[in-house]
């Protein structure tokens, strides 16, 4: 029987981008599927950043073709399923949380954003900060704040730039749980391989702009020698890229 596949959720095609004489991405590639949750891991200055701004539609790239869900990063239907947490979130610091979750909410169109409201403090237990101005929070309460601002819409498509930076354990593992129930397709750019393993079950390595490997976590594990710890393997082969 013919089945309709879905388009990817993720494309991306060939991408180049130069900032002046710094060749960040070049002629990267790859695809999402529907519900893949995916690390983009790579060491500082791998073009990680700059892939998920071009994702987002922040950048645009010299050359190549990006898409996600079949449609172009800057159209009014993939702005409506995308989420976005930047790496220097920066919610609005005169209004107090609650106040910029409920204008993000209400910009994105959210039904319900009050009762959504309550319903994102408590799960990411900010609830004793609701009425507190941004600009008092402590780094790792702003960065829940900004995490909440990215899903308050349920996206179905998640770009998130290294997502728990200035997060406690026990915190970690309350957005974490967050995260994997909103059931999204998800990108997540980080240098952590920790995070890799605990949010995503794939992981495309980039270094210097190009992709040097991708697959499954299990796929990763496996290139490991003698119970070789993961972290390891992806030491070696980042630096066998160099
Ligand atoms: N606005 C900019 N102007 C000039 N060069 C830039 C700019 N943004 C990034 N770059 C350069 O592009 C390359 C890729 O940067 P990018 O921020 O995408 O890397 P990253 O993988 O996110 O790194 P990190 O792990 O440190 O966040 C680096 O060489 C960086 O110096
Ligand atoms: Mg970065």
């Amino acid at each position: 029987m013919d089945r309709i596949r879905a388009p990817p959720a993720i494309e991306l095609e060939n991408i180049s981008k130069n900032y002046g004489d710094i060749q960040a991405l070049k002629g990267l590639s790859f695809r999402l599927e529907p519900g893949q949750r995916c690390a983009l891991l790579g060491p500082n200055g791998a073009g990680k950043t700059t892939t998920l701004k071009i994702l987002v539609g922040l950048l645009s790239p010299d050359s190549g073709y990006v898409r996600i869900g079949n449609y172009p990063p800057v159209s009014e239907e993939a702005r409506r399923i995308m989420g976005y947490l930047p790496d220097d979130a920066s919610p609005y610091r005169s209004f107090s949380v609650r106040e910029n979750m409920e204008y993000i909410g209400a910009l994105r169109g959210v039904d319900d954003v009050s009762e959504k409201v309550d319903r994102l403090l408590d799960a990411l237990q900010l609830r004793e900060y609701e009425r507190a101005k941004v600009g008092r929070l402590s780094r790792g309460n702003l960065q829940k704040l900004a995490i909440s601002l990215a899903i308050i819409h349920e996206p179905t498509v998640l770009f998130l730039d290294e997502p728990l930076n200035y997060l406690d354990i026990p915190t970690q593992e309350i957005v974490i749980d967050q995260l994997k129930m909103l059931n999204a397709t998800i990108l997540v750019s980080t240098h952590i391989m920790e995070v890799a393993t605990r949010l995503t079950e794939r992981v495309i390595m980039i270094s210097h702009g190009s992709k040097i490997w991708s697959g499954s976590l299990s796929e990763l594990k496996e290139l490991g020698q003698d119970g070789e710890p993961i972290e390891k393997v992806v030491a070696r082969m980042l630096t066998d890229a160099v």
